[in-house]
């Protein structure tokens, strides 16, 4: 199997286009142990022919013009693309839009909870992707399927299933405790090889670790996951957004309840940070909490990275 990380920011990218912080000053002016990151999404293939997106973001058109993988390969003919699937793990801006960029003729399949497909059912700019040629197939959580599209077996079992979470941010009501959260609005997905029995998982928003992914995750080869922010109250403390990452469904790094101490007890071969926001101190590689990632033995993602297994 073949992964390639398309990009590792979270929503807004790095830089952001409206902001200012340490970070995406930095980044913008060539500062050293800085790296420019597009919106989150992965790419995977096991014969590095046909390809599936997981999460599709609206820097995808950008993406697929870095990644020669993507490209319409003429000895296939004049329209082509590798991309037979997009995965969806929730209805977030920077995990939809990239559908947008899939229009003009081309088949491939949509995969998506109940709940996301609902985002794209009731808004009518994704009629763009008509069925039957973009068919939107539903994810039922915790039953494996075979990722196909375009015709194409991609040779790879997919299995989606509940993370702890928060509906998008578009979508909050926020008369409600927990903003009309239902399930199926946030979910992790497993991605096996059955003929090399081999596995992954990729988990780009997850708001806490509970018993439940833990013992999903313990033994795990390789985890992709939510590297949003490294400390919960980083956005307030720079005076970025009044707002916490637990208010926004996002674990953070550090700390107590955080992912670097959750995995700690997991045994996980390894672990990678993706959905990395540009508030997050361990963007800058020399800095002390990029210092604790390594320390701890995860690996910050980057765009264009690539992982085999
Ligand atoms: C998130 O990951 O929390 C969302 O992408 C935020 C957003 O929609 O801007
Ligand atoms: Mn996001
Ligand atoms: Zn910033």
């Amino acid at each position: 199997m073949l992964i390639k990380i398309l990009g590792s920011a979270a929503g807004g990218g790095f830089p952001q286009w409206n902001c200012n912080c340490r970070n995406c000053a930095a980044v913008r002016s060539g500062a050293p142990g800085f790296r420019a990151r597009t919106q989150s999404s992965l790419a995977v293939s096991r014969d590095g022919v046909n390809w599936a997106l997981l999460n599709a973001s609206p820097d995808l058109r950008q993406q697929i013009n870095a990644t020669p993988q993507l490209h319409a390969d003429a000895k296939v003919g004049l329209r082509h693309s590798p991309i037979m699937a997009a995965v969806l793990t929730n209805g977030d801006v920077d995990h939809i839009i990239g559908l947008i960029n899939l229009r003009e003729a081309q088949p491939f399949t949509i995969y998506a909870t109940n709940r996301v497909l609902d985002v794209i059912r009731t808004n009518s700019v994704f009629q763009v992707l008509a069925e039957p040629l973009v068919p939107r197939v539903e994810m039922a959580l915790g039953k494996p399927f075979d990722l196909q599209g375009a015709g194409v077996d991609l040779g790879l079992t997919i299995e989606a299933f509940a993370v702890p979470g928060k509906v998008a941010l578009y979508l909050e009501d926020t008369s409600s405790g927990d903003f009309g959260t239902q399930e199926g609005d946030t979910i992790g997905l497993k991605i096996t090889d059955p003929a090399e029995k081999k596995s992954f998982f990729y988990i780009p928003g997850c708001a806490a670790i509970d018993e439940t992914l833990a013992a999903r995750l313990q033994g795990a080869s390789i985890v992709f996951f939510d590297g949003t922010l490294f400390t919960d109250d980083e956005m307030i403390e720079q005076g970025l957004l009044n707002k916490t990452g637990a208010r926004m469904g996002h674990i953070s790094m550090s700390g107590a309840s955080g992912s670097i101490a959750a995995f700690s007890k997991l045994g996980v071969g390894r672990l990678i940070y993706v959905h990395i926001n540009n508030s997050n101190p361990a963007l800058d590689e020399n800095s002390p909490a990029r210092k604790a990632i390594d320390g701890a033995g995860w690996e910050v993602g980057y765009d264009g990275m690539e992982v085999r297994l």
